[in-house]
């Protein structure tokens, strides 16, 4: 049986953090091993340029950098494709016919356009290719004719107007692209070490590459129940940011143990964060090794990228044939 094709992509802006491990990337290992799908996965550094296009110098690096993490965390190029966006110029001439089919209207109420430019604000996001951002996104899931589409749900508007854009797309020429559906993943609720979303911007994020001191630093400085002052103080985990982090990497008993002994003042939050350091130092240290192997070996990471590029180019020529059919040009 043909398996389905799932495609998503991250921008290549910085290193992955435990947030991304949770949500998106999280997500996408889960169904690269379900064994159903045909997986691809791809780094978009020309997503990365809409918001970068001043400070370009990073983005390779980034790129590299991001397969790395993929890697490690868990994605394997023997079972998913793994791509690079710019490799792929196919996607630029598809980007550029959807352009033509896509209302402005559709662009200027698109929320997260606004939204970015707010957060933003420090550079000039009045562009051209920043307001098209979301047509470029259709034009990489379209290219592959994928039946879903993993993503956050800060994602989701942007499915949305790639499947508006495919319908408008098949009414206007033919059936050539069939409507992604979005598949949103539960995601256990992760927050930065200030307790607020954990964000690269917010500089509050614990990254997949922490390691000794950073680490322990980092989980240092989590915030606690606000209320708790000393350890004879009673607290609340339910309100504490690091209780949280125990749910996910502690064991029950351990997650018990805390919710007994914290609100009768018997455990304090400097021990607690040991105990929670010393977890996360279990599931970072895998990983951690096979960043250094990674990164150990560029000319493997090099040929993944051009395996998957490879791959991805093949579905890709076959698209623009239709594509070009279909609009006659
Ligand atoms: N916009 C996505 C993000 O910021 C990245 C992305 C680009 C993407 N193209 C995509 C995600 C296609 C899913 C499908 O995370
Ligand atoms: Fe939070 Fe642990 Fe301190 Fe309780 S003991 S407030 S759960 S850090």
């Amino acid at each position: 049986m043909e398996r389905k094709r799932i495609l998503s992509g991250m921008r290549s802006t910085g290193r992955l953090h435990l947030g991304n491990l949770h949500g998106a990337l999280g997500n996408w290992i889960e169904l690269q091993n379900d064994g159903r799908y045909d997986c691809f996965y791809f780094v978009a550094d020309w997503h990365a340029l809409t918001s970068e296009y001043t400070n370009t110098e990073p983005i390779r690096e980034n790129i590299r950098e991001m397969v790395i993490d993929w890697m490690s965390a868990g994605l394997d190029p023997a079972k998913s494709t793994l791509f690079i966006q710019s490799a792929i110029k196919e996607h630029a001439e598809l980007f550029l016919i959807l352009s033509m089919i896509t209302p402005l209207p559709w662009l200027e109420r698109n929320p997260t356009y606004k939204e970015m430019k707010a957060e933003l604000a420090d550079r000039d996001l009045s562009t051209f290719g920043f307001l098209g951002y979301p047509v470029l996104q259709a034009a990489d899931i379209l290219m592959y004719k994928a039946f879903g589409v993993p993503v956050g749900i800060d994602q989701l508007p942007h499915v949305e107007l790639t499947r508006e854009i495919a319908r408008r797309f098949n009414f206007l020429y033919r059936e050539v692209f069939p409507v992604p559906e979005p598949l949103l993943a539960h995601v256990p609720k992760l927050l930065g070490i200030d307790g607020r979303k954990m964000s690269k911007s917010y500089d509050n994020a614990i990254y997949l590459s922490d390691r000794g001191d950073v680490l322990k630093k980092k989980v240092e400085a989590m915030f606690t129940d606000p209320q708790r002052k000393t350890k004879k103080d009673p607290g609340d985990p339910e309100i504490c940011n690091v209780f949280s982090f125990h749910r996910i990497y502690s064991s029950p008993a351990e997650v018990e143990s805390i919710s007994r002994d914290c609100p009768a003042a018997q455990v304090g939050c400097v021990e607690c964060k040991k105990r929670l350091l010393a977890r996360l130092e279990e599931k970072l240290a895998p990983m951690h090794e096979r960043q250094d192997f990674y990164r150990s070996r560029p000319e493997d990471v090099q040929a993944v990228i051009d395996d998957g590029s490879l791959r991805a180019r093949r579905i890709a020529r076959v698209t623009m044939e239709e594509v070009r059919a279909a609009v006659m040009i």
